[in-house]
């Protein structure tokens, strides 16, 4: 058996209770238990509890001296596109003059110019690439990633990327609808290569398909075939949509039952009650919102009005470079209005849920896997308040230390 003892920690702080998605006032609910230790076996945490009743190990057991360290769960990423090459710095660089994002994909680069990078580079490449923004996620303490294809779009590629995410030990999900590739002549050409030539095999190692509801992407109809496809394939559905328009994807998403409906930063207050109401996750990414200049969504709203809320980095080349948990949670709480425990829940618990890993990840509770991240800091929420800076000292991930 292998055993790790992570003692005299300042606090350890975990969303309460049991069962997921959080949501309403639940979605606060954060316990917070000082000078307490967590006890890690075969992966799983098995103990936790306050340092007067430690229990007494052997020498077997290996210790990790949290002094002045908080505890929060590994954290769980449930929206980036991890796996790409190449970088759209000189795209930055226009858009800090002016230049519009849509504007960009439209005159067929944004997305599409890091669909010709991903291409080009390989199986090979396109590993390294993830596994080196692997490495960036978990040195800010993301422990769990979910990560998407969508800059491949020819068969190859596609499948390429979610081997290379699934083999990085992230949760594939195919965006096959992401943009439409210059060699088809429309979204509903694309579409019938996609379903045909590339969803029975995508379907095999990805957990959950995802598509960009969109102007200038894929239409309501269009995500709706697509979806029902991925569905009937044995596919979670996922929908990015109400990014710059409100075009029905959250109607969409309650029709199909889809696991969560991303971005929203053009949802209005029809389309977060119709949120609220139903089994959906609406996934907050505000660092995209920051990026963009768009407005942020409306979070606030939507936990005060009971809707299942997580939070994400939605890490990609054009609109989050940043794969920081971290500064997510800190944009939440300036710019959405959510409380710093509120925002962990949300990319902690919810987020799992989302991957339907909520009984495995997300809490630091006996039975969960031994995912941890230890922050310098003398209280859990700098995490948070301190933009920029994560105060990440240590991660433990299936009860080893892999990050220090
Ligand atoms: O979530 N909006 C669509 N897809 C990504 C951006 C991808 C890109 O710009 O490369 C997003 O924002
Ligand atoms: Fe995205």
């Amino acid at each position: 058996m292998t055993s790790l003892l992570v003692r005299d920690l300042a606090q350890i702080v975990s969303p309460a209770g049991s069962g997921a998605p959080l949501r309403g006032p639940r979605l606060r609910d954060v316990s917070v238990l000082a000078d307490a230790y967590v006890l890690c076996e075969d992966g799983r945490i098995s103990e936790v509890g306050p340092m007067a009743e430690v229990p007494k190990l052997g020498h077997e057991v290996a210790e990790l001296d949290g002094r002045g360290l908080c505890a929060i769960p590994g954290l769980v990423d449930c929206h980036t596109h991890a796996c790409f090459a190449g970088d759209r710095v000189d795209e930055f660089d226009l858009r800090s003059g002016g230049a519009g994002y849509e504007e960009l994909h439209a005159a067929g680069g944004g997305i599409l110019s890091t669909v010709r990078a991903t291409r080009l580079a390989g199986a090979d490449g396109l590993a390294a690439a993830v596994e080196r923004h692997r490495a960036w996620m978990l040195g800010h303490g993301t422990t769990t990633f979910e990560a998407k294809s969508g800059y491949g779009l020819d068969r190859e590629t596609e499948l390429a990327m979610l081997s290379a995410i699934r083999d990085a030990g992230g949760v594939p999900t195919w965006l096959g609808a992401h943009a439409v590739p210059p060699e088809f002549a429309d979204a509903d050409a694309y579409l019938t290569f996609a379903l045909e030539e590339v969803l029975p095999d995508a379907a095999a190692i990805a957990e959950a398909a995802d598509v960009f509801l969109e102007r200038g992407a894929f239409d309501v109809d269009q995500a709706r075939r697509y979806l029902e496809a991925c569905r009937d394939a044995g596919l979670e559905l996922r929908l990015h949509a109400d990014q710059f328009t409100e075009a029905g994807g959250i109607s969409l998403a309650v029709e199909l039952g889809a696991r969560s409906v991303d971005h929203l930063e053009a949802t209005g207050s029809e389309g977060a009650k119709t949120l609220a109401a139903s089994d959906v996750t609406g996934v907050l990414l505000p660092v995209a919102a920051l990026f963009l200049d768009r407005p942020m969504p409306p979070g606030r709203e939507l936990v005060d009005s009971g809707a299942s809320v997580a939070l994400a980095t939605d890490f990609n080349p054009g609109s989050a470079f940043c794969e920081s948990l971290s500064v997510a949670c800190s944009l939440a709480c300036t710019q959405i209005g959510l409380s710093p425990a509120e925002a962990l829940s949300a990319c902690t618990v919810n987020a799992a849920h989302v991957l339907r890993r909520a009984d495995r990840v997300g809490r630091i509770a006996p039975g969960y896997d031994a995912d941890l991240v230890l922050l310098d800091a003398p209280d859990w929420r700098y995490f948070a308040y301190h933009l920029g800076t994560d105060h990440v000292a240590a991660v433990v991930q299936a009860g080893k230390p892999v990050q220090s």
